[in-house]
C-alpha cells in the first residue's frame, strides 16, 4: 500500500544516530523505533532521488533484504513517520481546550496553584463574554473541553455557561470540581447528563488529612458529591497534589479510592501561585520528588523483568499544538503549567479576526510563545544536539522546574548513564 508514496519522512519525525542504531522518533504523536543506521541511509539515499517505495523495493536484489525493507518501512507507516501520514496526524489530533471559567472559589487550598479566590488574576468576566469566548473556542475545532477554575460552580451563571456550550459542543466536556456545590439528587443527574467525566479533588484520605490543605469539613462534603455522582456516572477521578508531607498518604488515598470506585490522580506539587508560599513553609523535599519519579521509572522497567522491553516515552509536548490554557480574562497559554503572563499566546477576547487567527496559527509568533519554545528539548543548549534529547523529559514544564531549580546538570548525568545502557540493549527491528 506504500508502493506509489514517495519515500519522505515527515517534519516532525526526528532521527538520531549513534552506535550504529538510530532513534525515529515523532513529536507530534510519541511513537518512536529503533532501526539500524543503514536503513535510515537508504531512506536518506531514496529522499534525496525522490523515489517512491515502489522503485527504491525494487532496488534491493537480496529477497531477505527487501523483505526487512518493506517490514520496517510498513511499521513506520503504521506509526505514522512518512509524510503522506501528515494529513492522517492532523485527522487524528485531538485538540484540548482547558477552560477557567472564574477565579473565584469557595475553599482556601493551601497549595492552589492560581491563588484561586485571592482575585489576583483580574476581574471576572461577565455571562456575554463567557458566551464569546466560548464560541471562538468552538474555531480550534476541540474534541476535549475541560471546565475548571477557581471553583467553576461558584459562578451564578455556570448552568447557563453549561447550556450554552452543549448549544454548540457535542464531543466530550469535562469538570473539574472541588464538588462542595454538587448537595442533591437533581444536580448530579443534570452534571451527569451535561459532561462526560468529573474531576474531583481532595489531597487526602480521611477528614484529617484533607482539612489540612482543603479546610474544615470538605472531607465529607467531597464524599457526598462522589456518591450523588455515582447514581448517574462512573467517569469519577479523584486528586491529591502530593508533597513532602504527604507523600506517605498516597496508598491510602488510592484505597479510599478504590473503595469509592473512582480513578485515582496523584498530581505533583508546582510551587506556584499559593503553592509557592506553601512551598517555603513547608519546604517540600524535592531530593524526595526526584527519587520518587527515578524510580517511577526505574520500577516501571525492573517489574516487567524484561529490563528494556517498554517502548521509550518521547517528548512529544502538545502545548500549543493541540492544547490550550484559557484562563478567566480570556488570555490562552500552552498549558496549565505556563499561565504566566511571559507565556501569554494571546487573549481570545482581543483578537480582530478570531477565524483567521487561530487557522492559521498566528500566535506561534508570540512572545509568549517563543517565552514558552525555550522549554522545549530542540531549543535547550544543553540538550540541542544530544540523541537522546527526546527520551529524558516528558514535558516543557518538567525541564523548566529543572532549569529553574538548576538541576538540569544532575538529572542529565543521572539519566545518561540509564540511557547509553537503554541504546545499547534495545533490539532493532
Ligand atoms: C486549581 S483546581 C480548580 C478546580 C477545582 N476548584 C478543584 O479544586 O478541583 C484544579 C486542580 O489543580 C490542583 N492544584 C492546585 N494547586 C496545585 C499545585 N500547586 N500543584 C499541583 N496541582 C495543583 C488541584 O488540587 C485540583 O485538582
Amino acid at each position: 500500500m506504500l508502493n506509489n508514496v514517495k519515500v519522505a519522512f515527515s517534519n516532525d519525525t526526528k532521527i538520531f544516530s549513534e552506535n550504529s542504531k538510530s532513534l525515529v522518533a515523532n513529536i507530534k504523536t510519541g511513537n518512536c523505533l529503533f532501526i539500524s543506521d543503514e536503513i535510515v541511509e537508504i531512506y536518506r539515499r531514496a529522499e534525496d532521488e525522490n523515489l517512491s517505495f515502489e522503485e527504491l523495493f525494487s532496488c534491493v536484489e537480496d529477497a531477505n533484504s527487501k523483505k526487512l525493507l518493506i517490514k520496517v518501512s510498513e511499521k513506520l507507516d503504521s506509526l505514522k513517520m512518512w509524510q503522506h501520514n501528515e494529513n492522517e496526524i492532523l485527522n487524528m489530533r485531538k485538540t484540548k481546550i482547558s477552560f477557567d471559567i472564574t477565579n473565584n472559589c469557595n475553599l482556601r487550598c493551601k497549595h492552589c496553584c492560581i491563588s484561586a479566590g485571592d482575585n489576583l488574576r483580574g476581574k471576572e468576566l461577565s455571562t456575554n463574554e463567557i458566551f464569546n469566548i466560548i464560541d471562538r473556542i468552538m474555531l480550534f475545532a476541540p474534541d476535549n473541553i475541560t471546565i475548571s477554575g477557581g471553583e467553576p460552580m461558584v459562578r451564578n451563571d455556570f448552568f447557563e455557561i453549561t447550556e450554552k456550550i452543549r448549544s454548540v459542543y457535542s464531543s466530550y466536556l469535562s469538570l473539574m470540581t472541588n464538588g462542595i456545590l454538587i448537595k442533591d439528587d437533581q444536580t448530579a443527574a443534570y452534571l451527569a447528563d451535561k459532561y462526560d467525566s468529573f474531576s474531583l479533588s481532595i489531597d487526602g484520605y480521611d477528614e484529617t488529612s484533607c482539612s489540612a490543605i482543603r479546610g474544615k469539613g470538605v472531607f465529607d462534603k467531597v464524599i457526598n458529591a462522589i456518591n450523588l455522582l455515582k447514581k448517574y456516572t462512573d467517569k469519577i477521578s479523584l486528586s491529591m497534589v502530593r508533597t513532602s508531607d504527604n507523600s506517605s498518604d498516597t496508598q491510602l488515598f488510592r484505597k479510599l479510592c478504590q473503595s469509592l470506585d473512582v480513578y485515582p490522580v496523584i498530581r505533583v506539587f508546582e510551587p506556584v501561585g499559593r503553592g509557592k508560599e506553601f512551598y517555603e513553609r513547608v519546604t517540600v523535599d524535592r531530593e524526595f520528588d526526584e527519587h520518587c519519579i527515578n524510580w517511577q521509572r526505574v520500577e516501571y522497567n525492573f517489574m516487567s523483568r524484561k529490563i528494556y522491553s517498554y517502548k521509550p516515552q518521547i517528548f512529544s509536548c502538545q502545548g500549543a499544538v493541540s492544547e490550550f490554557q484559557i484562563d478567566q480574562k480570556g488570555d490562552v497559554f500552552p498549558c496549565p503549567m505556563f499561565m504566566n503572563e511571559e507565556f501569554k499566546l494571546f487573549n481570545i477576547l482581543d483578537i480582530t479576526d478570531p477565524e483567521e487567527f487561530i487557522s492559521s496559527k498566528k500566535y506561534i509568533t508570540s512572545t509568549g510563545y517563543y517565552n514558552f519554545s525555550k522549554y522545549l528539548p530542540e531549543n535547550i543548549p544543553k540538550c540541542s544536539k544530544c540523541t537522546k534529547q527526546l527520551m529524558c523529559f516528558s514535558c516543557a514544564a518538567e525541564i523548566q522546574k529543572m532549569i529553574i531549580n538548576g538541576d538540569l546538570e544532575k538529572k542529565c548525568a543521572e539519566y545518561s548513564n540509564y540511557f547509553d545502557m537503554y541504546w545499547r540493549d534495545y533490539e532493532c527491528i
